[in-house]
């Protein structure tokens, strides 16, 4: 959840919390003074009547007067209270109940319902009226719930009132303060969401907060570091691989030169002794035989030759090179397997090592597909396309085939590792393993340099 949701959340439930507690407080003092009322009212009608008992002390019986109520209650009662007297022997009235003013009463359902259920039966005060040994009734004091609960409900309306308009001024403030105030850790994080895309420039501005900036510095160092290592990565790949082609480069001429001529002069001894022995068949024989093993040994060398120095793209360009490759294979699948080949924008311009690394690369996905996918088509797919800041080359190679069946943490063959070197070389990324709906992919992406040894 976004931080600042979280904290106005939990302010806004702090004040509600607040708000509950002081409708809580203002609830019980409101019952509280009900009950004083009541306590009151009883200790005063009560003291009363004892009064009247006093006056009749010396007759033999109780009056029929008793209690003389009108007098004693008629003032005392406040709106809704109501006054009892149980269990006297009198005919006289013995309850009085004050009226409550109905149009005032706007208390809501929910909260009369709960008020009464809950606090009303707590309200009521009661008083006994002793008279020699005996009592002559209980005085009990109530408040009818309507009036109470209007009461309390018009000390509690204007509080939540207030308190609503108070809870949601103090999050809208809240929210614009803390988003002020976390605005350095959203910069924060959108860069090391940078950092984590592999965009190596993203850097951090100062910030005013002593901690923040500290941050800061400490990210901009590791940022610098990350990218010269990265650099230095890169460098070092190049340079393996640069090493590499050449070593190949070196044995390709030297097989050229030395055993591709002798082969040559061995075929022309071979020709030269077949035409001086016309007169033994079987050297003859001999002789021609020497001539075609000297011929598949050449065929074969051409074939290491070409696998060693791919002469072929400076001889073709990258991509009838690439389509060669394509070609080769769908010769060797003998229909087993469809490879194709698509190509978007203008990759001929890569310079001669990026065209040597793509060809490199496109040489053992497709020797991978041929060997590990059995799949029925296998694509090639090279693009040019803009990128943030430069234009980038993207590689595919996919195949509908059964997937690798080693676990990918451990791997054995060494190809997958070269072509990641290569790409390292390009300062680009590379992508392998099982796709989601079956098959392989292969996926190479690197920005097309135009200088040194790039593009
Ligand atoms: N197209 C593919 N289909 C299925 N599995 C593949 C495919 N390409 C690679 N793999 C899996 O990835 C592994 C690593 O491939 P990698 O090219 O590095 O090694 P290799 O082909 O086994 O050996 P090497 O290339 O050194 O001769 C393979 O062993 C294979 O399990
Ligand atoms: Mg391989």
């Amino acid at each position: 959840m976004d931080l600042k949701w979280l904290l106005v959340r939990r302010i806004a439930a702090v004040a509600l919390a607040c708000l509950l507690a002081g409708s809580l407080l203002a609830l019980y003092q409101t019952a509280r003074q009900a009950q004083q009322q009541n306590a009151e009212l009883v200790d005063l009608v009560g003291k009363r009547l004892e009064h009247q008992l006093g006056r009749f002390d010396r007759m033999a019986e109780m009056p029929k007067s008793f209690p003389d109520w009108d007098p004693i209650t008629s003032h005392s009662l406040q709106p809704g209270q109501c006054l009892e007297l149980h269990g006297t022997h009198a005919t006289s009235p013995r309850s009085r109940c004050a009226g409550v003013d109905a149009s005032a009463m706007n208390t809501p359902v929910w909260f009369f319902q709960a008020y009464r259920s809950l606090i009303s039966p707590y309200l009521a005060a009661t008083r006994p009226i002793p008279y020699g040994a005996k009592s002559q009734g209980t005085i009990v004091a109530t408040f009818d719930p309507k009036a109470t609960a209007a009461k309390a409900w018009s000390t509690i309306a204007p509080l939540i009132g207030l308190s609503a308009v108070f809870v949601s001024a103090l999050c809208f403030v809240a929210y614009i303060v803390i988003d002020r105030a976390l605005r350095p850790a959203k910069e924060i994080l959108s860069a090391l969401n940078g950092l984590a895309r592999g965009d190596l420039t993203c850097r951090l501005p100062a910030f005013r907060l002593t901690e923040l900036n500290r941050i800061s510095e400490v990210f901009n160092a590791l940022s610098a570091d990350l990218s010269r290592a990265t650099a230095e990565r890169a460098e070092l790949a190049r340079r393996l691989v640069d090493a590499q082609e050449q070593e190949r480069r070196h044995i390709a001429r030297e097989l050229h030169d030395e055993i591709a001529q002798k082969l040559s002069a061995l075929s022309a001894v071979a020709a030269c002794v077949r035409t001086s022995a016309r007169d033994a068949p079987d050297l003859v024989d001999e002789t021609k035989e020497l001539e075609r093993m000297a011929s598949d040994l050449m065929v074969s060398l051409r074939k290491t030759l070409t696998y060693l120095r791919p002469q072929v793209i400076d001889d073709l360009g990258l991509i009838q090179s690439l389509q060669s490759l394509v070609d080769e294979q769908n010769n060797g699948a003998r229909g087993q397997t469809d490879y194709s080949m698509e190509v978007a924008g203008d990759v001929e311009q890569l310079g001669a090592e990026t065209s040597a690394h793509v060809y490199r690369i496109v040489q053992e996905a497709l020797n991978n597909a041929s060997k590990h996918a059995n799949a029925r088509r296998v694509k090639v797919q090279l693009n040019q396309r803009p990128g943030p800041g430069q234009e980038m080359i993207s590689l595919v190679v996919l195949d509908d085939g059964a997937g690798p069946a080693d676990e990918p943490s451990h791997p054995t063959g060494s190809g997958i590792i070269g072509m990641r070197e290569r790409v390292a070389a390009l300062s680009g990324k590379l992508a392998a393993g099982p796709l989601p709906g079956g098959g392989f992919g292969l996926k190479v992406e690197f920005p097309t340099l135009r200088s040194g040894g790039g593009a």
